[in-house]
């Protein structure tokens, strides 16, 4: 009753007042909000009807989240930042439809809509048969749930001003709240994540929780939050994932979480799981507990001694293990956490089979070794979404999963920022409609060898043809980007208005990379050492659908007309005909 006397000035309102106080005898329900006022001294409450009712926060969560009883409103209600003295400093600008029974749902200050209408892309595919997928609630793609990293400040503080230190995490609590879910975990180790990623204002992280014991959240242990820092239109990686699951192809899937460390923001992230255990039993095994993964090796670009260049695109470079060893490759599963060269077997005897196939290699021969389906699909993506950080790019951003059963690799994309018009190659070589100029297409041995036989070579025009006409392209994919855009609009908005945690490092750039010896032969045609500078100023709207005039940069938009209007033509098809 704040504002009794405030109110009572007003007999209009007093009478309405009065009325609202009456019904709330019986009708009291619980307000839940998520807010961070910028001072310890402000407080959170809910406005019903002009007045106003104090909330209080709930004390195991960290203090994120506000709730207290207030009467069902009449006419409408919002919340608002008050001072200790119970004035109102910040008001939501709009009024909230009263909610009738017990409990409003985790609600967050200052967003309008809680449940949002967006699109979905069409299921075009199966997934292929090696998937066998967990059913899971963590990605809830019309509402964007919350995460708030907390407790110890000290730790907080070493892993924000550390970004580029690679071994460090620290233990801290996390919860997590959906509509009309909070979770806590305790004992959480979080890092910061990426590898250019640890270079820019706004940092990405792995969140671990613990790894013995039943803690998940909706049977995942271990996620990335990704930062979107390189992407100014937010929405590449949705679509690109989007795209991959739609096509079948074993994958995260990535949504939409907001990011809180002790009650100050972090902003709007990504959310997507980690390929580690227990990943692969919930993608290949439908979570068997009992599930022994295999050996997954991640692809990183090349790693260097004094004299020779290793590239990880699994090519062969002899029988000695050590040289897959060397860092171009990682072990995420399947090994101690101190791989030895020993661990490195499989993927040599892979690429030793790449190197030794001929065009006599039959179809049955490539398939005992490798899941050919998936990969065939995943290279169409690659080149219909412009990947330009991926395997044949650039030998990066993939994973090769030795299938425990089969002993096939199967292989998998991830860290799909730099795509769909944001590319670190020209976009003549990006956009091009024939499958032959992608760069990388003939250079590197898996895609150069697999795609020598004739079937395989026609299998992957196939789906380019066919994703390009059902799914990658303006009729398919405006619309739901449109959806996205509406979605995500104020929280893009939020986050361009907050304050980051980590730090600008300008010392890495692709420049050094380029001019390293031995790289020559590394890049394939079209490589644009420039690219960034041309994204850094675009708007959000602008990087969506804008008309962007550089000569490797496109919005999204853009890029999607462009490309599928490329394919189209080089497959002699009009889009009319072909949609
Ligand atoms: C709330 O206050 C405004 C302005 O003071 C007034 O116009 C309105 O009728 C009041 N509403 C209720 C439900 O009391
Ligand atoms: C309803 O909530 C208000 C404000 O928190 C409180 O003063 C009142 O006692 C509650 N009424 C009932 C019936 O619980
Ligand atoms: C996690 O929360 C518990 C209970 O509030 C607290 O005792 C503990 O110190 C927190 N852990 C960390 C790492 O801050
Ligand atoms: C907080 O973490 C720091 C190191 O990150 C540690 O030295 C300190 O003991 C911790 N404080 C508490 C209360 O656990
Ligand atoms: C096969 O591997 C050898 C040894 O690394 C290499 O010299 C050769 O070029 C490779 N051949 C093909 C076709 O990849
Ligand atoms: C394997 O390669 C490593 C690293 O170059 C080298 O030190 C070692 O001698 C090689 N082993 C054999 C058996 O050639
Ligand atoms: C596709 O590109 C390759 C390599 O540049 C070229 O040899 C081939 O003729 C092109 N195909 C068509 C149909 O233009
Ligand atoms: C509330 O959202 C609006 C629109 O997104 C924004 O302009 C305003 O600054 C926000 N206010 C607060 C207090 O967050
Ligand atoms: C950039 O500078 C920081 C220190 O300022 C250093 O730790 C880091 O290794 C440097 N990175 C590169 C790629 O040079
Ligand atoms: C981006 O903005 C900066 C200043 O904010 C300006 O110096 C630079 O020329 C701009 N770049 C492009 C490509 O427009
Ligand atoms: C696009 O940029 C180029 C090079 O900066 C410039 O010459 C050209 O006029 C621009 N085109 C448009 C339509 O702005
Ligand atoms: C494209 O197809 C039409 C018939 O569908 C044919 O007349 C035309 O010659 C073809 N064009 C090319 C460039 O192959």
């Amino acid at each position: 009753m704040i504002k009794w006397l405030n109110s009572c000035k007003n007999t209009a309102a007093s009478v309405l007042l009065l009325a609202s106080l009456a019904s709330a005898q019986q009708q009291n329900i619980t307000y839940n909000v998520i807010a961070a006022p910028e001072s310890t001294s402000m407080l959170v409450a809910v406005v019903v009807d002009n007045t106003t009712y104090p909330l209080a926060a709930t004390p195991d969560d960290g203090g994120l989240l506000y709730q207290g009883q207030a009467p069902v409103a009449q006419s409408g209600y919002h919340y608002a930042i008050i001072d200790e003295s119970q004035q109102i400093q910040v008001s939501e600008p709009f009024s909230r439809a009263p909610v009738q029974h017990q409990k409003t749902y985790n609600e967050f200050f200052n967003r309008t809509s809680n449940v949002y209408n967006v699109g979905s892309l069409p299921q075009i595919m199966e997934p292929i048969s090696a998937i066998n997928r967990i059913q899971s609630d963590l990605h809830i793609y019309d509402q964007i749930p919350t995460m708030h990293i907390w407790g110890n400040a000290t730790s907080i503080q070493a892993l924000n001003e550390n970004q580029l230190k690679e071994d460090l995490d620290v233990e801290l609590n996390m919860t997590y709240y959906s509509l009309d879910k909070v979770e806590t975990f305790q004992d959480v180790k979080v890092s910061v994540a990426g590898r250019s990623s640890r270079y820019i204002t706004k940092l990405s992280y792995n969140v671990k929780m613990k790894k013995k014991g039943k803690d998940t959240l909706f049977g995942f242990k271990k996620f990335k939050l990704r930062a979107i820092g390189y992407d100014p239109s937010y929405i590449r990686e949705r679509i690109a994932f989007a795209t991959l699951k739609s096509v079948g192809v074993p994958c995260t899937e990535y949504s939409y979480i907001r990011v809180f460390f002790n009650n100050k923001p972090a902003g709007f992230y990504g959310i997507i799981e980690t390929f580690q255990d227990p990943w692969l039993a919930n993608e290949f095994a439908n979570g068997d507990k009992k599930y022994k993964s295999g050996y997954l090796y991640q692809g990183q670009t090349f790693s260097m001694t004094q004299t020779e260049f290793y590239p990880s695109d699994l090519g062969f470079y002899g029988n000695n293990l050590t040289l897959y060893s060397l860092g171009q490759y990682k072990i995420k599963a399947g090994a101690k956490d101190d791989a030895a060269p020993k661990d490195y077997k499989e993927l040599r005897d892979f690429s030793k089979f790449i190197n030794e196939t001929t065009d006599a290699t039959s179809v049955d021969e490539w398939n005992a070794k490798l899941e050919t389906d998936g990969f065939i699909r995943a290279m169409a993506i690659e080149d219909l979404l412009g990947f330009s950080d991926a395997y044949m790019t650039m030998a990066d951003n993939y994973y090769v999963y030795s299938e425990p059963d089969s002993k096939r690799m199967i292989y998998m994309p991830a860290d799909l920022d730099t795509s769909i018009g944001s590319s670190i190659f020209l976009k003549s070589y990006m956009l091009d409609g024939n499958y032959s100029n992608h760069p990388g297409f003939s250079l590197r041995p898996l895609t150069k060898k697999l795609f020598a036989n004739q079937e395989f070579l026609n299998k992957y025009q196939g789906f380019r043809l066919q994703f390009t006409e059902s799914l990658i392209n303006p009729t398919v994919m405006n619309p739901f980007i449109d959806s996205l855009v509406g979605m995500i609009y104020s929280d893009v908005e939020w986050d361009k208005s907050l304050p980051r945690l980590g730090y600008t490092f300008t010392n890495l750039t692709l420049d050094d990379l380029a001019n390293l010896p031995g790289f020559d032969s590394f890049f394939p045609p079209g490589f644009e050492k420039d690219h960034e500078i041309s994204s850094r100023n675009q708007t959000f709207l602008e990087a969506v659908g804008g008309t962007i005039n550089s000569t490797s940069q496109q919005s999204v938009k853009q890029f999607i007309a462009n490309k599928s209007a490329n394919v189209i033509a080089f497959y002699n098809k009009t889009l009319d005909t072909a949609l």
